[in-house]
């Protein structure tokens, strides 16, 4: 094991039927060779780098913390207003304000030493370079369990399409960071593109370990005294409850075509919206805007899991695991 404080939450995997061990009903999940103890992430973006969050509720009741994206330098983010609440979800254009790759290893990270979670640290970049950079200063932070690349970042040498948005490019960055970075890669794809399943397969092409989606719709509302938009940026990214049907369909999609197991993020609310999640496919399932309703929604999803488990007399959480029946 390679961090310290992670020994009895990521163990290698054990075969997923030996219940001796484990409680029952067991909500341990293996991704990409690490078990985590639930399926219930974070979604980047929305706890930070999980200091806030850890004041709500205990941090190790997770089964992994997505951090906020990192970039090479600072980035202060989009002047305000940068966020708006819509009918069904919310709009953002923070504009991927964080502290910095060396500031987030020198100050940040070792805030999550004493935790048995999951540590998947987000990073986005604007040029191959800067991915390469970033994943690789990474490398040598065993606390950094994974990486979550965030590819809906406009690629400035291809004249600001996102790097998410075409299949090979996704398979180069991809391919690119796994040279650097020794441990999982789980690209996270933005829904905004034609056609989901030949981006996760670019992905899987590229050594993807994992696939997280979806990110943000591209949206805009507009504030009819001003007449402008509501956010600085014009456009932003929609989250909430309106997108989950949306990342449903795409997440079961993509994991109807790849081998590599599928991470759902998307409106999920809710312990109902996250065995959703599950039935089509994810393994693991990530709350981000219902935080900012709910922070100790995580607490709640965990015990209404078991719950349902047992209702349903399942052992094991992984048994939900795209089990939807369809028509
Ligand atoms: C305020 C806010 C900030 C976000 N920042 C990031 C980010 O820095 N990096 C990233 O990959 N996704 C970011 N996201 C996207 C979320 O991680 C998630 O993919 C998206 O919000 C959909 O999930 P949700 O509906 O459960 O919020 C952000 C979302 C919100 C609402």
């Amino acid at each position: 094991m390679n961090s310290p404080g992670m020994t009895s939450a990521r163990t290698k995997p054990a075969p997923l039927n030996k219940k001796d061990t484990r409680e029952t009903p067991d909500l341990s999940v293996e991704i990409a060779g690490y078990r985590f103890k639930n399926p219930i992430w974070t979604a980047s973006g929305t706890c930070g780098y999980g200091e806030e969050l850890d004041t709500v509720f205990d941090l190790n009741r997770l089964g992994a913390i997505v951090t906020k994206s990192i970039t090479r330098q600072p980035r202060p983010g989009h002047p305000p207003p940068r966020c708006s609440e819509e009918s069904g979800g919310m709009l953002n254009a923070i504009g991927l304000a964080n502290v910095g790759v060396d500031n987030y290893i020198a100050e940040k990270l070792s805030f999550l030493d004493g935790y048995r979670i999951g540590v998947i640290v987000n990073v986005a970049g604007f040029s191959f370079q800067e991915y390469i950079e970033v994943c690789s200063m990474l490398a040598d932070c065993p606390r950094a369990d994974m990486i979550e690349l965030n590819i809906s970042c406009p690629n400035i040498s291809s004249g600001g399409i996102e790097f998410g948005d075409n299949a090979k490019e996704v398979e180069r960055v991809v391919s690119a960071v796994k040279k650097v970075f020794p441990r999982p890669i789980i690209p996270k794809l933005s829904p905004n593109v034609t056609d989901i399943a030949e981006i996760a397969r670019g992905a899987e092409a590229g050594g993807a370990d994992a696939i997280s989606l979806i990110n943000t719709l591209i949206g805009m509302t507009v504030n009819i005294e001003t007449r402008r938009p509501t956010l600085s940026n014009n456009r932003g990214g929609l989250s909430g409850p309106a997108i989950k049907p949306i990342a449903l369909s795409m997440v079961n999609r993509v994991y109807e075509s790849v081998r590599v197991p599928v991470i759902g993020i998307g409106g999920a609310m809710n312990c109902r919206d996250v065995i959703e999640f599950m039935l089509c496919g994810a393994s693991a399932v990530q709350l981000g805007t219902a935080l900012f309703l709910q922070p100790d929604l995580p607490v709640i999803v965990e015990r209404e899991l078991k719950k349902y488990l047992k209702k349903q007399k399942l052992d094991t959480v992984t048994e939900l695991i795209g089990k939807l029946e369809k028509y």
